[in-house]
């Protein structure tokens, strides 16, 4: 049973996703941690006075003090620098990886047994460099990416199609960046292919809309990216460890020889359930497909180094 949940960074995706938290689960405590003054402190109490309209139980604390993430069954790591108008999410990497690692050394002594979950970019390099400091096995470590871009690609064949959202199933793998991978023979409407409804020209146009959604919401919000959609999309994945659900869900993880990939961090889909990343799903890849996976695991490693 998750009894205990923390989030490190109370900026827009952490206070989003506490909010979520606190709308759709009932766990018995949620901490906010953030360096940054008495921010974290100031979310809690006003996400404590929703209580009324919500109706849950759950103790919040807000703190600086990332002793308090004690004894956590999940840990949310959304710190660090977020994506500002002209950069790419790699250019947070040198800033962001340091703040990572800190965590992670701390989670390591303060939560030794939660499972992670990664939100802050470059989110599979983040992911790895998690992993690695964490010492935990791969299993407990997950960074939200693939799920959040899925989501988006369902959203975008929805505007298009004027199909219910429900119907749609769609499916996005590979790095959290420009370099993702939709995966279009795995979308389905109702179970029909999703050529059925659209020309490949189109089908084109969106695979390119999806890939650059998050620096298209950073254009517009100038010094800030998305909040709504990777709460929620990393809501989903809570949910999905809380609730025992062995879901389906695409995140990244490190693999170890799967899709003849090794000792990287990428978007699979994978079974999600109280123990974490459960299974890797080893989907058939057609030979474009697997050319892509190939150059994202070179990018991965060109940064890396
Ligand atoms: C995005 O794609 C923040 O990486 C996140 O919007």
């Amino acid at each position: 049973m998750v009894k205990k949940i923390s989030i490190i960074g109370s900026g827009s995706v952490g206070s989003n996703l506490a909010f979520c938290i606190l709308s759709y689960l009932d766990i018995k405590d949620l901490v906010l941690v953030d360096i940054a003054g008495t921010l974290a402190e100031g979310v809690a109490l006003d996400l404590e006075d929703t209580r009324s309209f919500i109706g849950f139980n759950t103790n919040i604390l807000g703190t600086s003090n990332i002793k308090h993430i004690k004894d956590s069954d999940i840990v949310v790591i959304t710190s660090g620098i977020p994506r500002k108008e002209g950069m790419s999410r790699l250019d947070l990497f040198k800033t962001n990886s340091k703040i990572a690692i800190g965590a992670a050394d701390k989670i390591k002594r303060l939560a030794p047994a939660s499972i992670i979950i990664v939100v802050t970019n470059p989110l599979d390099l983040i992911t790895y460099v998690v992993y690695k400091h964490s010492h935990f096995n791969r299993q407990r470590v997950m960074g939200m990416g693939s799920s959040l871009d899925s989501a988006r690609l369902a959203n975008l064949i929805h505007k298009k199609l004027k199909v219910s959202v429900s119907d749609i199933s769609a499916l996005v793998i590979g790095p959290h960046s420009k370099d993702m991978i939709p995966l279009d023979s795995f979308v389905k409407i109702k179970g029909a292919a999703l050529d059925s409804f659209m020309a490949q020209e189109e089908i084109s146009v969106i695979n390119d809309k999806v890939k650059l959604r998050g620096k298209e919401i950073v254009s517009f919000l100038k010094k800030k990216s998305a909040s709504f959609a990777p709460a929620l999309s990393c809501l989903k994945l809570i949910e999905a460890v809380s609730k025992d659900k062995n879901e389906i869900i695409p995140v990244s993880t490190l693999l170890e020889g799967e899709y003849g990939l090794k000792d990287m961090c990428i978007g699979i889909p994978c079974i999600i359930n109280r123990r974490g990343v459960s299974k890797i799903i080893e989907v058939k890849l057609n030979s474009s497909q697997k050319k892509e996976l190939c150059k994202a695991k070179k990018i991965f490693l060109e940064c890396m180094m």
